[in-house]
């Protein structure tokens, strides 16, 4: 076990989140961008419109600033914020996962290099082999998303891997499929909205008016292609997911998905009836409408997994649930409810290893910090506030608090309570005085 990063009034998690939702952007452009360009530039050879290689040109140095410095800085800052927010989560997906990520990167070392291949041999090279160059990165870029959503996928329904520690029945278990797809399908719209904004740079009116067509019919592609295969995702959800889909998720995430599909879907509508009067300020804004849709769909999936940051693996405050014998893994209930969580955890402040009435509230608001508050800030307002929490099931004394404590086995969205009776007390305590 680690220490507890705390974000005060907000959460580790979200800021977790809200870097994982930027970090879309860049990447999921980078996969996607490419397969338009090839297309154009093949168009441009075929039909003889060299004038398209212009439009080809600012899609290229769009994607490699904005994927490949903006990109590249939220990716590493993923795994900076989650390895401080979830230690053992991320430990738990390195050991088994590292030769997933190895062998991510070095399909992205191909796009890196790709990129600037591509962009610096434009016009320079002979078509057939500047053509095959952004093929080569079609396939990289892609195989990166291949290998990624299977880590994703695993941390919600890792499968028959419980029981026998494979790689592979972790990695192709029953969300990976749709998910894939689901993502394949959404990354042509988002490809779509930066391909509109380097059209909108575009002197020459026909090409402008080309591009934005093209691209607008991408979008349209992807989001209905993605939204259909979304129904399919839900589907392969497990049982508990469905539930917190129902309980948890707020309307807010829910309305958020939805809103903002059908503004992409009239914006790139309007987009292809209308192609001149897109002008690149709207067309950013258009962006942030699409990191309205993407936060809104990114949290719910992170939601929907819990109680659990890695499914029937381990709780979302790194508390492992069950034996993974395989692994030689081994749960954690019987010996942090024999000796204490504040016993087994190395970062507890001095005197409060021991339960005692004199620092019964001190101690229960570690504990707090240690079981709780992954999923809800101590302070009043922020992710789903422990006060607010308490003052809602109006705690009036440490038995009813109790009483809750031990209900908590049965909910399906928060790990049980695990420690020693005394703390469970001390915990009680530090409730009913939020409540007060
Ligand atoms: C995995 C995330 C998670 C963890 C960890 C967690 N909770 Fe919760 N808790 C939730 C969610 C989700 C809700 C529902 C909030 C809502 O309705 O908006 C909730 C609700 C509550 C409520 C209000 C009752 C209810 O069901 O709506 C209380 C009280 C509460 N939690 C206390 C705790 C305490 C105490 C701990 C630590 C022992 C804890 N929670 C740990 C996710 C979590």
């Amino acid at each position: 076990m680690y220490p507890i990063w705390e974000v005060p009034n907000l959460s580790a998690g979200l800021i977790l989140g809200i870097m994982s939702t930027f970090h879309i952007l860049p990447s999921h452009l980078s996969v996607s961008s490419m397969w338009f360009n090839v297309y154009m530039e093949t168009k441009a050879y075929r039909e003889n419109k060299p004038e398209l290689m212009e439009f080809v040109k600012k899609y290229t140095l769009l994607l490699l600033i904005f994927a490949y410095v903006f990109g590249s800085l939220s990716g590493v800052g993923i795994w900076y914020a989650a390895t401080v927010t979830n230690p053992r989560g991320i430990s738990g997906l390195i050991h088994n996962y590292v030769w997933g990520w190895a062998t991510e990167w070095v399909f992205f070392i191909i796009e890196v290099v790709g990129i600037f291949v591509y962009y610096y041999t434009l016009n320079k090279i002979d078509r057939k082999t500047h053509l095959k160059i952004g093929w080569i990165f079609v396939i990289a870029s892609w195989i990166t998303m291949v290998v990624i959503t299977g880590i994703l996928a695993f941390m919600l329904t890792p499968g028959k891997w419980v029981e026998t520690g494979n790689f592979f029945d972790g990695f192709f278990n029953k969300t990976y499929w749709p998910q894939l797809f689901m993502r394949t399908s959404l990354m042509f719209c988002i490809g779509a909205v930066y391909a509109i904004i380097a059209a909108s740079r575009l002197k020459d009116d026909g090409t402008r008016r080309l591009a934005v067509r093209t691209a607008s019919r991408w979008g349209v592609l992807g989001l209905v292609a993605g939204s259909i295969i979304s129904l399919w995702y839900f589907k392969m959800l497990p049982d508990n997911s469905h539930t917190i889909l129902e309980m948890v998720v707020p309307k807010g995430l829910k309305n958020g998905m939805i809103i903002s599909v059908g503004i992409m879907m009239i914006y790139f509508m309007y987009a292809h009836i209308r192609p001149l009067t897109i002008k690149t300020v709207p067309a950013i804004i258009a962006v942030v409408i699409l990191f309205v849709g993407i936060w809104s769909a990114e949290r719910t999936r992170e939601i929907l997994r819990k109680p659990y940051v890695i499914s029937s693996y381990m709780y979302s405050n790194q508390i492992i649930s069950s034996d993974v014998k395989a692994k030689g893994v081994k749960a954690d209930a019987a010996i942090i409810n024999e000796k204490g969580i504040l016993k087994v955890i190395p970062f507890v402040p001095e005197g409060l290893r021991e339960v005692n009435e004199s620092n019964l509230l001190h101690a229960g608001k570690i504990i707090a910090l240690i079981e709780c508050s992954q999923c809800h800030v101590l302070e009043d307002k922020g992710l789903r506030p422990l006060p607010q929490m308490a003052k809602k099931m109006g705690f009036k004394d440490i038995e009813s608090a109790e009483g809750f404590l031990d209900a908590l086995t049965g909910f399906p969205y928060m790990p049980p309570f695990h420690g020693t009776s005394l703390e469970k007390k001390a915990l009680a305590a530090y409730l009913v005085s939020l409540s007060k």
